[in-house]
Order: structure tokens, then C-alpha cells, then sequence
């Protein structure tokens, strides 16, 4: 048996939206451990260097947009044609494009921020679930936000969508249980393009309120994320799991 064979845990993990940021660390954390994966992403080049790091023999990539229907089809089946299984998912893919109050936010926006973050995690959920899981088992992550667990002058679509994701994490841990665990993680700010906004020139300002006196690392969701897609979650289900350096031990007076 060869080292790579002595590590292999046999399981395959479908991680949308990884060709860089937290998806990515997601996906490189599953693989060092030995799982194969499927990711997914819009723009076919950037993944394909994606897959390249990863290690073709251990990663497939999949491009496509999370909400097309066509698309997470697709994932699913060319994952089942390649490694045969698809034991987990991660819907990791997310949008949020604007800023500023909900009142004000035009409704298509909101649409599109919903399909995105929630539709598309459902539809992939239906796929992996019917092509693998309802017989075979498996596990599923959904990438939330603290966002979506308070309100926020800045980011009221997204966290409206996040809050929404918790809830369907809900529906299908409970319809797909005893065999697919299904949990939420939640993050505060984690250093990716997707949040540069927040803290880009005034990081300092942005640590202030993180007891752990830094920002997330794309790391620091990977690890939680395949602690819950392992045997040690096995009696976790249902949960939103919030990954914030203790932002939130803040009081309120
Ligand atoms: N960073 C944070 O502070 C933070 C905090 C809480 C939660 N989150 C959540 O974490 C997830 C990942 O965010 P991130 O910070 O890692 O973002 P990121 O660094 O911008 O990476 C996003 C990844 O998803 C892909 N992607 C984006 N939109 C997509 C779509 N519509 N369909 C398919 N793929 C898509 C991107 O590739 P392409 O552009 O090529 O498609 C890229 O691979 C999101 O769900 C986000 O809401 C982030």
C-alpha cells in the first residue's frame, strides 16, 4: 500500500464555490486528509488552478453557476461518473452584492441574493441526495454567516438569505435523517476577497471587537468544516456552529 493509498478515507466531497477562498481551504483540508473532491466555480480557469493545487488524481472540477439547475446536476453526476460516490457537500458558494440598508435594497437584488445563497444549496442538496446519500448516507455543511443571525445596517439581503440557510439546514437534517447529517456553520469575517471591503486599510479597527484579537482565516472554517463531515460529528445534526474569534461574547451594555 502506498502512502497515498494508507491515507485515503475512500469518502468524496462535492465543496461549491472553491477555487479560492474558504471553499478552497475546505477542499485543500479534505484532501490532505484524503478525500477526493468535486469543486465547482464560475470562472473555468481560475478552477482548473484550483484543481491543478489540489492534485488532479485527488480533485474534479465542475464549472458553473450555483443557482443553474443544469449545473448542480451536472457536479452531481459528473462526480458520480469519476469517483463513483458523493458522501458529502458543502454548499459554500454565496453572493453579496450590496451594501447598505434593506429598505432601500431593490428587490431583484434580493431575488438574486436568495437564488443564490439558498435555492442553489437546496438544489445541490436534492441532487447529492437522490444521486448518493438517501441510500448510502453522508453529510452535508451549508456556509452561513453571523450575518445572518442579527441584524446589520450594511448586509440586511445576505443575512436575510444566511438566516434562511439555517432554517433549510434545519428541513433537511430533519427529512434527511438518521442517514445525512445536515449542520450550518457561521462565520464573522474571515480575510477573502469576498469580505476585503470590511477590513481592507483598517484592519486594526476590524480586529477591535474579535476577543481572539484577529480576523478568520479561510483555515479556521476548514477545520470546523471537516470536523462536522467526520465520524467524530456523528450525533451533530441540525446545528449552526458559529466560528467568530468571539466576536459575539461582546456584551450588549
Ligand atoms: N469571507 C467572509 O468574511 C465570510 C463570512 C461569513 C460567511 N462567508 C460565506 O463563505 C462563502 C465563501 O466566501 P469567501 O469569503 O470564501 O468568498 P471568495 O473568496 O470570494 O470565494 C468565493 C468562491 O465561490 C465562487 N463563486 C462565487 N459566486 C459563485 C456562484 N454564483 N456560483 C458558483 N461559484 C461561485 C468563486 O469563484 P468564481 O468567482 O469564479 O465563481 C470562488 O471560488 C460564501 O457563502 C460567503 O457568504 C464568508
Amino acid at each position: 500500500m502506498t502512502t497515498e493509498d494508507a491515507r485515503a478515507t475512500g469518502k468524496v466531497t462535492l465543496v461549491t464555490g472553491a477555487s479560492r477562498g474558504i471553499g478552497y481551504a475546505i477542499a485543500e483540508a479534505l484532501v490532505a486528509r484524503g478525500d477526493r473532491v468535486v469543486i465547482t466555480g464560475r470562472d473555468a480557469t481560475a478552477l482548473a488552478e484550483a484543481v491543478e493545487r489540489l492534485g488532479a488524481d485527488r480533485a474534479l472540477g465542475v464549472p458553473g453557476k450555483a443557482h443553474d439547475e443544469a449545473h448542480q446536476a451536472a457536479a452531481v453526476e459528473r462526480a458520480m461518473e469519476t469517483f463513483g460516490r458523493v458522501d458529502h457537500l458543502v454548499n459554500n458558494a454565496g453572493t453579496n452584492p450590496v451594501f447598505g440598508p434593506i429598505t432601500e435594497t431593490d428587490l431583484g437584488v434580493a431575488r438574486k441574493v436568495y437564488e443564490t445563497n439558498v435555492v442553489s444549496a437546496l438544489g445541490f442538496a436534492q441532487q447529492t441526495w437522490r444521486a448518493w446519500q438517501k441510500e448510502n448516507g453522508g453529510a452535508i455543511v451549508n456556509i452561513g454567516s453571523i450575518a445572518g443571525l442579527s441584524a446589520s445596517p450594511f448586509v440586511g439581503a445576505y443575512g436575510m438569505s444566511k438566516a434562511a440557510l439555517a432554517n433549510l439546514t434545519l428541513q433537511l437534517a430533519h427529512e434527511m435523517a438518521p442517514g445525512v447529517r445536515v449542520n450550518t456553520v457561521a462565520p464573522a469575517v474571515v480575510k477573502t476577497k469576498f469580505a476585503a471591503a470590511l477590513y481592507e486599510g483598517r484592519e486594526e479597527e476590524a480586529t477591535a471587537g474579535y476577543p481572539l484579537g484577529r480576523l478568520g482565516a479561510p483555515e479556521d472554517v476548514a477545520g470546523a468544516v471537516a470536523f462536522l463531515l467526520s465520524d467524530a460529528a456523528a450525533w451533530i445534526t441540525g446545528q449552526t456552529l458559529v466560528l467568530d474569534g468571539g466576536r459575539f461574547l461582546n456584551a450588549a451594555v
